[in-house]
């Protein structure tokens, strides 16, 4: 079998948009591969963060890939933070990543205007350490959103330079992207991102939020004054955006969506977009609740899937020290 991986960052809440841009399509692919899921929490250490929360955020995120369908005794679900080998490849990596390569990142681009007042080393050299996670497994598929798609490129690029001078090493990884809702807008600002950092709660939806704030918020949600679904990202983007999420919730084509709700006002279309929406969460939500109370459960998934992805891991790490000439311990 060929070796699937992915991850999140373990901040914050998920949001509807890492559902649709990423997990939802680990869960269709897992079948098919050998996969490993992270819950990526050194890279959440870029951003300060308050340590109560952030414990309690990345376990919820462990807790949701396994509620959305994943099951951690056949996936290698793990924090990346248990594996000490991600920090390790990602250090070596980070001398065969150039500064000009790092430079063009729009999301080092973006966070530092955002946090002007820690543009830290770790930010910068974030997609060094995103190559790591990938190549230690020996990844061929990488399921993500299209705003990873720039570390994904840097990542082929610094295996491919290791691999020119060391012989192959790393696999080459390709990405996949879903064909509907690779990029899930904000609901406040079409034109934006949905992010799980947006400090505007209606820009967003929360994997936890319940049916009434679903709907509240899709109500809210921006469009236009011309009163007409239809499917047009430059000239509308908030019911663009809006069209492309019930067509990924309901499986229809942009063409079914605009005739679904032609006459119909903006008023109807996103009442349906939020009950679609809160009826494809509903046995999400009681499968979460029901893990959350198993807590012996999830901490044996933890500790055994930690293991297992440390064995393939270190089995990547020594071929690297080996082909670096790095002084062996006998
Ligand atoms: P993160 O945590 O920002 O997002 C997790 C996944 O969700 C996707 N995503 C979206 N897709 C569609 N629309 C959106 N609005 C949206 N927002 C987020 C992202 O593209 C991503 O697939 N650097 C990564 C985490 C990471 C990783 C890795 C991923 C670290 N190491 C190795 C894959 C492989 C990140 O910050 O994702």
């Amino acid at each position: 079998k060929k070796v699937l991986y992915s991850g999140m960052q373990a901040t914050g809440k998920l949001t509807i948009g890492n559902y649709i841009g990423a997990l939802k399509n680990w869960v269709n692919l897992h079948e098919d591969y050998d996969c490993f899921f992270g819950v990526m929490d050194l890279h959440s250490l870029t951003v300060r963060q308050n340590p109560t929360e952030f414990r309690q955020n990345a376990r919820r995120i462990y807790t949701q890939y396994v509620a959305a369908g994943l099951d951690p005794q056949k996936n290698c679900i793990y924090f990346q933070s248990h594996v000490p080998a991600h920090a390790q490849l990602g250090w070596i990596l980070d001398c065969y990543t150039y500064m000009g390569e790092l430079n063009r990142m729009t999301q080092f681009k973006d966070k530092s205007a955002k946090h002007a007042d820690n543009i830290n080393a770790g930010l910068f050299t974030y997609p060094a350490l995103m190559a790591a996670d990938i190549l230690l497994y020996q990844a061929d598929l990488v399921p993500i959103g299209a705003d990873q798609k720039q570390h994904l490129e840097i990542c082929r690029d610094v295996a491919e330079r290791f691999n020119n001078i060391y012989g192959d090493v790393f696999t080459i990884p390709e990405g996949y992207f879903p064909k509907a809702g690779a990029r899930i807008m904000s609901l406040a600002e079409p034109t934006k991102k949905m992010s799980k950092s947006d400090e505007n709660v209606n820009a967003t939806i929360y994997l936890i939020d319940d049916k009434d704030t679903i709907i509240r918020k899709f109500k809210k949600a921006v469009t236009d004054s011309d009163a007409e679904v239809r499917y047009d990202v430059d000239n509308k983007p908030g019911v663009s955006n809006l069209m492309e999420i019930y067509g990924v919730v309901t499986g229809k084509s942009m063409d079914e969506v605009a005739k679904e709700f032609e006459g119909k006002g903006y008023g109807d279309f996103k009442l349906a977009v939020g009950e679609a929406v809160a009826d494809m969460l509903e046995p999400f939500h009681v499968r979460c609740a029901e893990l959350e109370k198993d807590k012996a459960y999830i901490d044996g998934c933890i500790k055994e899937n930690a293991e297992k992805a440390s064995y393939f891991a270190n089995k990547t790490l020594r071929k690297v020290h080996k082909k670096l000439g790095l002084t062996e311990m006998i």
